[in-house]
């Protein structure tokens, strides 16, 4: 038995022995390999890339800190993640048959999404709203449209995620407005509001007042749901759409525990202690194409948000220390070129999600780069879902690729990048700071800039796109959107104004106008009235908007 070499020495004459000769006869495809967010990728990894000494510091178990493993100690052996499909079109009523033919299919959540009117405060007869009323999403107006849109749904069984922010307040109190109409209980309706307005600024633009009245928005609506929604997830704080917008795996960690950290910072400043809205803190990444940094941008999230509420917030409930987050695939990787290519790219996304420990998944549809999805390919993208979840294996046991040397090497490298990005935004006065600065925007930008660049120059290879590209694209069905809606809409608007109790609105609007003007008044209780009296979300915009105005951006942005 010849001498004992250590790893590092069995390494070095692996190297001189097994690999030298054989790069001499035949070389590697590129000079070097990086991940989609420029994360150098060696040839090999071993034990030596992930200490196992390190073990119970950085990785440890699930369901106990730093949670890297997973949130849950058991994890889809205990419940699959919730399928939760981004759903809503036209009139209320068009996306309440597409939420209960989803759930008629299988999925086991509603996701709504809303048009762009509703998301920035306009009623649908609003002259900045045309053209837009039901668009990308459902066109809300009042309490008679949430009524229609979760009819026969049943809220003590369903959760409800709403991708709101702005005007998340006045959407929440109508899903309450319409849970005490089906006699549920209200400390047991769940679901989530997305709620995360600073991420508006940095990176999709749906904003609609300043910073600090929406952090006092924000703040209040953590107020009220830990007093009146004990289970519902009070802010999604949002990664998704900062990828989106361009920004690395290692930006996307930062620049979202940063606007994390803000809202614990707002919440704790407003006199909530930290684990009394600590649990119902929720996040939602991207599912990107570069499949181990994903899973490895998910581990590091967990651990780096642990740290955070345990050791900076002095958060005691280990409920306050776990990252609960859904997962959306990457809409900025689908191409519109062979559509059913994307059909694959959603399914390396999805499982990456689920690999990664996602609490709850929506799966892109192979025809969204072209339009909202039809209910075929919609029902394709759940489909993918189930297939991974009841076919596949990989949810029998937890983190199955915990312990791979790259897997546990890329988290502890993209944890380092995260916790650098994080440290220069605490530098430069936090979140909020760096958004007015611009700084965060730039970092986006200018990795997009990068991203954008390779693929131009046929670096980064997009199948269909850049590479192996058809002459003639085959026609695809896609759905096309009843131009007659917004005349439906605006109809069914005017027909609640007219049935309505006009006084009774005015006396709830002037009662919140009283409440915005002062400091420290709570807001939800107005606005629940105002709600329930069927004001429109038009008026309740602007009556908050008297004092609080609208954002506009700096000119240097
Ligand atoms: N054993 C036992 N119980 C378990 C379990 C297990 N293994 N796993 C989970 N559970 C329990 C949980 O404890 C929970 O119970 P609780 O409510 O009493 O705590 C229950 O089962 C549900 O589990 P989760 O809370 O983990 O799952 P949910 O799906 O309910 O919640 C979430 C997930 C991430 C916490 C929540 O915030 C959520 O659903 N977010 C969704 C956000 C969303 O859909 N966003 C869409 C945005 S679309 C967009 O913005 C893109 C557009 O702009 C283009």
């Amino acid at each position: 038995m010849g001498k004992r070499h250590s790893l590092q020495e069995a390494r070095q004459m692996w190297e001189e022995t097994v690999l030298a000769p054989y790069q001499a006869k035949s070389g590697e495809r590129q000079t070097d390999f990086s991940t989609v967010s420029e994360v150098p990728v060696e040839r090999l990894y071993t034990p030596l890339d992930a200490p196992s000494d390190k073990y119970m510091e950085n990785v440890g178990f699930p369901g106990e800190y730093p949670f890297t493993r997973g949130v849950y100690p058991t994890m889809y052996r205990g419940r699959l993640w919730t399928m939760r499909q981004y759903a809503g079109f036209g009139t209320a009523e068009e996306s309440n048959l597409r939420y209960r033919y989803l759930l008629e299919q299988g999925q086991t959540g509603l996701s709504v999404a809303f048009d762009l009117p509703t998301q920035m405060g306009y009623d649908s007869d609003d002259p900045v709203a045309q053209g837009e009323v039901g668009k990308v999403g459902v066109a809300i107006d009042t309490l008679k449209d949430m009524e229609i849109l979760l009819d026969q749904i049943p809220l003590d069984r369903v959760s409800v995620s709403m991708t709101i922010n702005a005007p998340a307040a006045i959407l929440l109190l109508m899903v309450v407005a319409v849970a005490k109409k089906q006699g549920v209980d209200l400390t047991k309706l769940t679901g989530t509001i997305q709620n995360d307005v600073l991420k508006e600024y940095a990176a999709r633009g749906t904003y609609i007042f300043p910073p600090n009245p929406s952090m006092r928005i924000i703040t209040d609506i953590f107020r009220w749901c830990s007093a009146h929604l004990p289970r519902w997830n009070t802010i999604s704080i949002s990664g998704y759409h900062i990828r989106e917008a361009g920004s690395t795996a290692a930006q996307e960690i930062a620049f979202t525990l940063a606007n994390g950290i803000a809202y614990v910072e707002a919440a704790v400043k407003a006199g909530l202690p930290v684990d009394k809205f600590g649990p119902r803190l929720s996040f939602f990444f991207n599912a990107h194409m570069d499949f181990f940094e994903e899973i490895a941008k998910y581990r590091a999230a967990r651990r780096i948000w642990a740290r955070i509420m345990r050791d900076r917030f002095g958060a005691r409930d280990p409920r306050s220390w776990q990252l609960r987050f859904h997962t959306q695939t990457a809409g900025s990787t689908l191409t519109a070129q062979q559509p059913e290519t994307n059909v694959v790219r959603v399914t390396l996304q999805a499982l990456a999600a689920v690999l990664g420990g996602t609490q709850s998944l929506h799966t892109n549809s192979k025809d969204e780069a072209l339009a909202l999805p039809t209910e075929d390919s919609a029902r394709l993208a759940l489909r993918t879902q189930q297939v991974i979840a009841y076919e596949s294996g990989v949810p029998n046991t937890v983190d199955p690729l915990g312990g791979s040397y790259f897997v546990e090497s890329l988290t502890d490298r993209l944890e380092q990048e995260a916790t650098r990005y994080l440290d220069k935004i605490e530098a430069l006065g936090g979140s909020v700071a760096a958004i007015e600065t611009g700084y965060i925007q730039r970092e986006i930008q200018d990795a997009a800039y990068r991203f954008q660049k390779k693929v131009e120059q046929g670096e980064q290879i997009i199948v269909g796109v850049n590479r192996f590209r058809l002459d003639e694209e085959p026609p695809e069905n896609i759905l096309k959107i009843d131009a007659s809606l917004e005349a439906r809409q605006i109809a069914k608007l005017n027909q609640v104004r007219k049935e309505r109790d006009a006084a009774r609105v005015k006396a709830a609007l002037d009662k919140l106008e009283q409440a915005a003007g002062q400091a420290d008044a709570p807001l939800m209780e107005p606005m629940l009235e105002a709600v329930e009296v069927y004001a429109s979300l038009g008026e309740i915009v602007g009556v908050l908007q008297k004092h609080f105005g609208r954002y506009r951006p700096p000119a240097f942005i």
